[in-house]
């Protein structure tokens, strides 16, 4: 360290010394959990019907360890050795409000991954769309990591991840993950709060999902990529890893295979409106929004794709905008 630089840091310390006495007393602590509680937020979810886990859903894989309960309002997912689990919707959707309120596992987390997701690689293998969220397990109890994700018509060589830090710890409750997707943007949101906004302008309308989606809730062993890369495999001393489901809200636009086009597609019913996703309130962010979505991109995101130049020597182009 040279003599201007040890100066330097001498008065940043002592700077940094007052500015948190100065916080400390005026009652607002750093460091302490007061840093966690988010503005408060727009309730979108409570707008639309509550789907039913018997009725309009239906185990995709690992069938037994799919437990409905609840009537229908509530569904546990498993994880053990033998097999992941998850549910798929009998319906595909153009278009809507898609949410569900998730409690993840307890305890040793690494290596699994809770989604939940959208997707139509089984109308269009080969060009489909997704929207994702993953919660991907840690290798310190309790931390997960939230991942957002989408591919669109088969833009599978791009990944565009972003990471978040959850601000609460979301194995102890249920809290709301939901995704509004229209022709004007798309939009992750977790309890309420937008955490990412996708959009649709001409630099990302190619990789745009805009064809009809399933919407399904899964477990599964992810091992070899969840947590750091794959340092921190499953371990199933720790098994069954299960994670509950409820609160399956959706208003959107049910697709008719019949009808190829989908321009026609009915409505489901929905108590404020007859097309639900495409009033003032969904096509743009309020302030209140945009304020909930800048306080999680600057506290609480750890990676995002368009800053990785590392795996992009050229950004996907809706980065430099
Ligand atoms: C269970 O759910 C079905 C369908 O949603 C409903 O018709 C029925 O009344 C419910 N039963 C009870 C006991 O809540
Ligand atoms: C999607 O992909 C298909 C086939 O790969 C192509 O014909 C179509 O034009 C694409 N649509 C858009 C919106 O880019
Ligand atoms: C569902 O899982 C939770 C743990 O999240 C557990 O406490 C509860 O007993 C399970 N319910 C059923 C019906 O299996």
């Amino acid at each position: 360290m040279t003599y201007f630089h040890s100066k330097l840091f001498f008065y940043a310390t002592i700077l940094c010394t007052i500015l948190l006495l100065q916080s400390s007393k005026n009652g607002y602590m750093l460091f302490t959990t007061a840093q966690y509680v988010p503005p408060s937020a727009t309730r979108l979810t409570s707008l639309f019907p509550h789907l039913n886990f018997n009725q309009d859903f239906s185990p995709v894989f690992g069938g037994p360890y799919v437990q409905i309960y609840g009537n229908g309002s509530n569904a546990n997912i498993t994880l053990d050795k033998k097999s992941g689990s998850g549910l798929g919707s009998k319906n595909h959707y153009n278009y809507g409000f898609f949410s569900a309120a998730i409690k993840l596992p307890t305890g040793f987390s690494s290596g699994i991954v809770v989604a939940f997701y959208m997707s139509n690689s089984d109308l269009f293998p080969h060009n489909h769309d997704e929207i994702d969220f993953e919660l991907l397990g840690h290798q310190n109890h309790k931390d997960w990591i939230l991942q957002t994700n989408m591919y669109g018509n088969g833009s599978v060589k791009t990944g565009r991840e972003e990471k978040f830090r959850l601000w609460f710890d979301p194995t102890t409750q249920f809290h709301e993950y939901s995704i509004l997707w229209n022709k004007h943007h798309i939009v992750f949101l977790v309890d309420n709060i937008p955490v990412r906004e996708v959009i649709h302008t001409p630099a990302i309308s190619t990789a745009y999902p805009s064809k009809p989606m399933a919407v399904y809730a899964t477990i599964w062993d992810a091992s070899d990529w969840a947590t750091h890369g794959g340092k921190y495999p499953v371990n199933y001393k720790y098994a069954p890893f299960v994670a509950s489901l409820g609160q399956m809200e959706m208003g959107g636009c049910i697709y008719n295979p019949n009808d190829i086009s989908g321009q026609s597609c009915s409505k489901s019913s929905s108590p404020s409106s007859l097309d639900p996703v495409e009033g003032l309130d969904f096509v743009k962010l309020s302030n209140q929004q945009i304020q909930g979505l800048q306080w999680v991109r600057s506290r609480q995101m750890i990676y995002s794709y368009c800053k990785d130049k590392r795996r992009y020597k050229v950004l996907p182009p809706e980065c430099n905008t």
